[in-house]
């Protein structure tokens, strides 16, 4: 067994890497991004905007190379591969950090009204379910499983899901059931593929996020910076920090998940919430004060 240096430099160390991150262009993922880019990895990142994916690209620096794509779809998955094959014959990290949420279609004032909470359920529609899944779980399949013969030739092979709290909690506040059940769906795939990709030394974890500001919760107002939506302004308040998740909270677990210091790990499912996970569940907004 080799002597170990405790250096941060080596324990943590993703320089050399070659890593993919879907939805690198905005929010987490190109936290994510800026954070393999910044510390001496080559970044593949994939979107269905190109434009957004250069912009990011360009504003971070390093070795970052763009690739359009969609994920919803097996063949959109294959292509997107195609072109990550045609730059890389190995890939070492994989952050499965696209995604897309619904939000109810009839809105409603009162979670507890009886008529308000049947509206609400009746309004989801076909394509709710369907959209959410594609993207928040076929897409984590396959881009995962597609990537295999890839990262079967790095020596620390590992594949992050980037889930949601949603998919745990019984959050009443925010997102949506819809959203809430493919995050749930994102979760056990997590599971199921570090169970069958271990023959292979691939390890798959997972992290479930809290209230991070993007274009998912709020608007832009410049570079990392967002107004939240109010909603998702009175959620973050409903954890025990307070506040939103900072851009390097999310990139570094996943980096750690990424380096020497993560490889024990295989199968984590990691919350990243500030706490919210203490104070949400079916007191989301119903016993404690909104601003609590
Ligand atoms: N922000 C939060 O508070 C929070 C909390 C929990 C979990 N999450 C999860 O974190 C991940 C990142 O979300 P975010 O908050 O950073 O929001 P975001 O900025 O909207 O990021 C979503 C990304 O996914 C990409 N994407 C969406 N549909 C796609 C498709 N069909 N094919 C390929 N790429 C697609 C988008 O790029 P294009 O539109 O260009 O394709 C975009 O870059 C998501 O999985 C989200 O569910 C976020």
């Amino acid at each position: 067994m080799e002597t170990p240096t405790f250096s941060i430099n080596d324990m943590f160390s993703i320089a050399g890497q070659v890593a993919v991150v879907t939805g690198g262009g905005t929010g987490l993922g190109k936290a994510i991004t800026n954070a393999f880019a910044i510390n001496g990895a080559k970044v593949i990142i994939t979107g269905r905007r190109l434009d957004v994916l250069q912009k990011t690209a360009n504003d971070i620096g390093g070795d970052i190379i763009c690739i359009q794509g969609d994920v919803s779809t097996k063949t959109g998955v294959e292509d997107i591969v195609a072109q990550i094959s045609e730059k890389t014959s190995v890939v070492d990290t994989l952050v499965n950090c696209a995604g897309v949420a619904i939000p109810f279609r009839t809105p409603i004032q009162d979670h507890n009204d009886p008529d308000s909470v049947e509206k609400l359920l009746a309004g989801v529609i076909d394509a709710d379910f369907e959209k959410q899944n594609a993207v928040n779980i076929n897409g984590v399949y396959f881009m995962t499983t597609l990537l295999v013969p890839l990262l079967r030739k790095s020596s620390n092979p590992n594949v992050t899901i980037i889930a949601s709290t949603a998919g745990i909690l019984n959050t009443r506040m925010t997102g949506s059931l819809t959203y809430g059940i493919s995050k749930a769906g994102a979760i056990h795939a997590a599971t199921l593929l570090a169970g069958r990709l271990h023959p292979l030394k691939i390890r798959v974890n997972c992290i479930c996020p809290g209230v991070f500001p993007s274009d998912m919760t709020g608007k832009n107002s410049g570079g990392y910076h967002f107004d939240l939506a109010e909603p998702m302004r009175k959620a973050a308040a409903r954890s025990t920090l307070g506040r939103p998740g900072k851009p390097e909270e999310i990139a570094g677990p996943v980096v750690m998940l990424a380096s020497k210091s993560g490889m024990y790990m295989n199968n984590a499912l990691i919350i990243i919430d500030g706490g919210r996970s203490m104070v949400a569940s079916i007191n989301d907004g119903i016993r404690l004060p909104e601003d609590s």
